[in-house]
């Protein structure tokens, strides 16, 4: 562990060293290597191709980025490079034996690269040992490669993006620039280039700040009593100066939905029945198929699945019992983990069923909990064709573990589907509406903007998996239900419609995202992982129906097609919509800039209204975010969605991140971020990481328009993501403490940022950075909130000059004020905020317990 604190030291002395030692040769080999297919790329270098000196410990300069997470993919073989006449690089390697694709890299110079493409090589099997050159007579790439069978092929490219098929050409003519070199004891194998010093000093700066940024993003608590052991207590001098104010988004803290942990359907959505519509299969999950979570009770009936004669379409399977007696059989239903209900309360049943031979007779509905029946009605028997039966269940009692049961009356086939019970007590009463607990406790973190409905879940497993928001309007049976890509199934019943209407709700601004025209890049389907682009035949098609979310949402009800479908939904009057979200974090590839900025420009053209927020990838820095951005810039797109999940120690470190962003730029919405630390806890450590990341963004709140925590929701045993906000099960719901760092933040929040300046006492490096202030000011309501972030394992006696804020404002001599505080031991979970009275003066003297966020409100 004490290694840790002396690498910055060890850091300096390689900067150092390096200044020292000016007898460097000007030019020296570059080895080219990775050694092992997720250890990236590697380099060394030699100045007499004997002693090998590695660039960094085990640096990447670059990761593949192909195929799908897990054990699959992201692999890379045999890379190879050449240098361009102007200095910069071109890298290619080989992704894997099964495909037909390489990958290519461009890098500016060794430290600075762009996204990754992955061109496909029509009729090879593989691409494997691809061999990069330039001429720069023609100014043509080509790449030669070798398949399974022993082939060789040649492609050409004048962008590195589109690439010539590939020919097959003599074995002879295969450039085998692969040869062993000794690195560290291990004989490795690379290809061996002759290139100038200065490249590989940049090579070397690179691996140096790598490593050093490594070092910082380490630090966690459990260090601390190490860390400060020598710490003296701590006092902090604090002005804020009310005469320097600046405006600031009034919209910073909102939520971020996706169906990710059973967060839709068996959460947040409220339907009780699972796989209501028979449509789960194998795509959803390989263990799953149309009657999952139905079993068939007694020995009086057979079952089927039939998809002759739907009911509709989009929901072409149902289920068909073919009775013979009738007091020997049940269809039941085991709910998401069972179903809950609560004694008194009433829930809706309802099927679609149709009689298709015998005379039947009624259905009885009942809810069965530990064998006992706690609810119990008929409805009519069905007819010759599909119709709706509906009824009201009552509980009896309370029950966490019941199962819906329907017994035919009477013999004979009759087809099912549909088969839903609904809480009549959903949020705000809403028929296909919200669980009202969850949505309780989403209303309480204030949010201002809600993201939705992804994710990864938005640009999808392979392209024909990209979400589409028509499918999720309208009736529930013309609704077309889909895999997640998180593994489980998606009934669209929380589609467009109720994700709007729980935005208005709420007084939330709808952020809906959609694709931008490209699949999820970590896709295991559609073209063996690479990020898939919709063909360009069929882009015309796409970008219309991206047009046409905006004329459902805002649409007149009676003179637009999309305005009348919304209303014939229930909703005349527009959502109002003024935000709309291209692209989740996607790789910035040529595949993706061509859709993403056609996008964009119809977007932008038809609705120039239409606050659009595009994407830079899923990280803080690198090919993506620099990319993306890159973008925003030359294209003035309004704002830009950033993702990053990162560790305390980055948190702590980057706690200036958005000091240096340009103010004129396009804006920031931090769509995803959370403090990820070792075995992902929710707790205080990563939970005031995060309250000190949310001081940053209100002191930069000019360019940070809109910030969500990321995950959201998770269901306890069905989740595929830690941490997230809150965790819930069918009856209860466990808040985190980072929720209450949200809910505090989203409560206690101002338009208008006040600048402070503060001074501690001690210099201890790190002192500084886990100590953090941000005033902001409500200027509807008059309020001063003054949040205090303390990280450090010591308290810090805070003494706050806040004479300006009477030279500015009317106040009377001293203000009655209240503390929320929120503060524990670094790995506590359970803590909550504490809410207590205070008299502020114009001098305040307050104390930052250790580890603690204190929110004053004046
Ligand atoms: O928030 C979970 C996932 O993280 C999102 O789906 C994706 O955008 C990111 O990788």
């Amino acid at each position: 562990m004490k290694r840790k604190f002396f690498a910055p030291l060890f850091i300096l002395l390689v900067l150092l060293s390096d200044k020292i030692c000016a007898d460097v040769p000007d030019s020296v080999y570059l080895f080219i290597y990775n050694s092992a297919p997720r250890a990236g790329l590697q380099l060394a270098y030699s100045a007499d191709r004997q002693r090998w000196i590695e660039i960094g410990r085990q640096t990447a300069f670059i990761s593949s980025d192909f195929g799908s997470w897990g054990r699959t993919g992201k692999n890379m073989y045999n890379p190879t490079m050449c240098q361009l006449p102007d200095g910069s690089w071109v890298c290619v390697f080989s992704v894997g034996e099964g495909g037909n694709q390489f990958a290519v890299a461009y890098a500016y110079d060794l430290g600075r690269w762009r996204p990754q493409e992955y061109p496909f090589m029509e009729g090879v099997g593989s691409c494997l040992a691809p061999v990069v050159s330039y001429n720069s007579n023609d100014g043509k790439y080509k790449v030669v490669f070798r398949t399974i069978e022993g082939g060789v092929y040649v492609t050409y490219s004048d962008d590195l993006y589109h690439f010539t098929s590939p020919q097959s050409i003599s074995s002879e003519d295969y450039p085998n620039v692969y040869e062993s070199v000794w690195l560290n004891g291990i004989k490795t194998e690379g290809q061996v280039l002759r290139v100038s010093y200065d490249d590989v000093k940049v090579a070397l700066d690179a691996a140096v700040m790598k490593m050093y940024w490594a070092d910082l993003n380490g630090e966690v608590a459990s260090d601390n009593s190490w860390r400060f052991k020598d710490l003296q207590p701590v006092e902090a001098d604090i002005t804020i100066d009310a005469s320097r104010t600046k405006k600031i988004s009034d919209k910073l803290i909102g939520i971020f939905f996706e169906d990710i942990n059973y967060s839709a359907d068996g959460g947040l959505y409220a339907e009780l029945v699972q796989n209501r519509d028979f449509e789960y299969n194998h795509r959803d999950n390989g263990a799953w198929n149309a009657q999952t979570s139905w079993l068939l009770e007694g020995a009086g009936a057979t079952w089927e699945v039939l998809t002759d004669d739907p009911i509709h379409k989009n929901n072409a399977h149902y289920v068909a019992l073919d009775v013979l007696n009738a007091d020997d059989v049940a269809l039941v239903n085991e709910g998401f983990d069972g179903i809950a209900v609560k004694k008194g309360e009433k829930y809706d049943f309802s099927v679609f069923a149709r009689q298709l031979s015998g005379k039947g007779g009624k259905l009885k509905v009942e809810l069965v909990a530990d064998g006992n029946v706690i609810a119990l009605t008929t409805v009519k028997a069905p007819s010759k064709e599909w119709k709706k039966l509906t009824a009201i269940l009552r509980a009896e009692t309370d029950a966490k573990n019941a199962v819906l049961k329907i017994v035919p009356m009477g013999v004979g086939k009759v087809a099912l589907d549909m088969v839903s019970l609904f809480p009549q007590n959903t949020f705000k009463g809403h028929k296909n509406g919200l669980r009202a607990d969850l949505a309780q406790v989403l209303a309480d973190l204030n949010p201002k903007f809600m993201r939705f409905p992804g994710g990864c879940l938005v640009h999808g497993n392979g392209l024909a998996n990209i979400y589409n928001w028509k499918e999720t309007i309208g009736p529930l049976e013309s609704r077309v239900a889909q895999p997640n890509i998180w593994g489980y199934h998606q009934s669209k019943g929380l589609g467009f419609y109720e994700y709007f209407q729980f935005c208005e709700d709420l007084g939330m601004e709808p952020l809906p995202v959609l694709a931008a025209g490209v699949s999820c890049q970590n896709s295991s389907r559609g073209g063996a992982g690479q990020q898939g682009g919709i063909p360009m035949d069929k882009m015309d098609e796409y970008v219309q129906d991206v047009l046409d979310l905006v004329e459902w949402a805002n649409g007149d009800a009676k003179t637009t097609v999309w305005g009348k479908k919304r209303a014939e939904q229930g909703h005349p009057e527009p959502f109002n919509l003024k935000y709309l979200g291209i692209g989740n974090e996607d790789l910035i590839s040529e595949t993706f800039k061509e859709r993403y900025l056609m996008l964009i420009n119809a977007v932008s053209e038809k609705y120039p209204d239409i606050i659009i927020c595009g994407t830079a990838g899923p990280w803080s820095e690198g090919s993506d975010y620099e990319e993306g951005w890159r973008l925003a810039d030359k294209y003035e797109i309004d704002m830009i969605d950033e993702h990053y999940y990162q560790s305390p120690g980055w948190f702590i470190n980057h706690y200036d991140y958005y000091d240096s962003y340009d103010r004129n730029g396009s804006k920031v919405y931090l769509g995803e971020y959370a403090a990820h630390a070792g075995g992902r806890p929710s707790n205080i450590e990563t939970a005031l990481c995060e309250a000190l990341h949310i001081c940053g963004m209100e002191r930069n709140g000019d360019v940070v328009a809109m910030a969500s925590y990321a995950p959201l929701l998770a269901k306890e045993g069905r989740t595929q993501w830690r941490p997230d906000l809150i965790y819930f099960n069918n009856t209860d719901i466990n808040l985190t403490v980072n929720y209450y760092v949200q809910k505090l933040c989203g409560n206690f929040c101002g338009d208008e940022y006040m600048a402070s300046e503060f001074s501690l006492n001690q210099q201890t490096k790190g002192v500084r950075e886990r100590v953090a202030i941000s005033t902001v000011r409500s200027t509807s309501t008059g309020k001063v909130y003054i949040k205090l972030v303390n990280l450090l394992d010591h308290a810090v006696s805070a003494k706050l000059n806040l004479e300006s804020l009477w030279d500015v404002f009317d106040y009377p001599e001293d203000i009655d004020g209240k503390v929320h505080l929120l503060t524990g031991s670094w790995d506590e979970t359970k803590a909550t905020p504490k809410d207590s009275d205070i008299k502020v003066g114009k001098c305040l003297n307050y104390e930052l317990p250790a580890y603690s966020l204190s929110v004053i409100e004046l």
